[in-house]
């Protein structure tokens, strides 16, 4: 069974179909790249498959089981995170605060419970520290962990947004240009790190527009133009693709 099944799946914007027909399915623990130019629908797609958008029509699957309809904390909490194509971090916050915001799905602790500071409120507490601080390491981040957000360069809150989105331990991670605006040391890193996700056994739907990285790293590429799919296939087919080059990649 695949990770993830998208079956017809269409985004209406009054005349604009973002996405339109889309059918694909991602299988475990690979990196699964979506690529193709500016208003594809890439982001569109995110936003559906975490409930930020309703569909048009269609249905997603995750494990099986649709989740069309599903609100978008519970598709966290079965397993389904994100980061995003703009960054949003509290900036008001710590490096460790803004990744307990992450953990926090995973807290059972109610409001009355918490404001009587119950010991298994404390206790909740270190766990979802414990936690933020396991995701800060993965993501190289343990000395900026107690650095307020706004004064970490850009390059450290990109990586800021994946540690609090692997706090809440998900089964895929969709990642909205990871590697925008980063130099090339830093998209070194990233490709790295997205790796190193993939090798701890969470799937990944990269969405990102450096051929080069997508290129390297990825196991499968879907194409989208007009939210449509082009093609799809290993990183050499698409390539090698007539269609996806003069759409998108270009000769040469
Ligand atoms: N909320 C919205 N209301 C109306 N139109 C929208 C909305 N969100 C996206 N669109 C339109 O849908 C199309 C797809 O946009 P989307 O942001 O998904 O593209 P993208 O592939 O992520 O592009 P980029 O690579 O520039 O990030 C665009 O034409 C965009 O203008
Ligand atoms: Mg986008």
């Amino acid at each position: 069974m695949p990770l993830l099944e998208v079956r017809e799946l269409e985004k209406q914007f009054g005349g604009l179909k973002a996405i339109a027909g889309l059918n694909f399915s991602v299988p475990e623990k690979i990196i699964f790249s979506v690529i193709g130019p500016n208003g594809a629908g890439k982001t569109t797609l995110f936003n559906l498959l975490t409930n930020v958008y309703r569909p048009s029509s269609g249905s997603i699957l995750f494990q099986g089981k649709d989740i069309t309809a599903m609100p978008s904390f519970r598709i966290a909490e079965i397993g389904i995170t994100r980061t995003f194509q703009n960054l949003q971090v509290f900036l008001n916050m710590t490096a460790l605060e803004n990744v307990m915001v992450g953990c926090h799905l995973h807290s059972r602790a109610g409001l009355i419970s918490a404001a009587v500071r119950l010991p298994s409120v404390i206790r909740e507490e270190k766990r979802v520290r414990r936690m933020a601080m396991e995701a800060l390491e993965f993501c190289g981040l343990l000395d900026v962990a107690d650095m307020p957000a706004d004064a970490l360069p850009y390059g450290i809150l990109k990586k800021l947004e994946i540690a609090r989105a692997l706090a809440a331990r998900p089964r895929l991670l969709l990642m909205d240009e990871p590697a925008a605006g980063l130099n090339d040391t830093e998209t070194m890193e990233m490709c790295g790190l997205i790796t190193r996700i993939c090798q701890s056994g969470i799937t990944i739907i990269l969405v990102e527009h450096n051929m080069s990285l997508v290129m390297e790293i990825s196991h499968h590429v879907l194409v989208l133009n007009y939210g449509e799919l082009l093609a799809q296939g290993s990183p050499y087919e698409v390539q090698h693709n007539q269609e996806v080059i003069s759409a998108y990649l270009g000769e040469g």
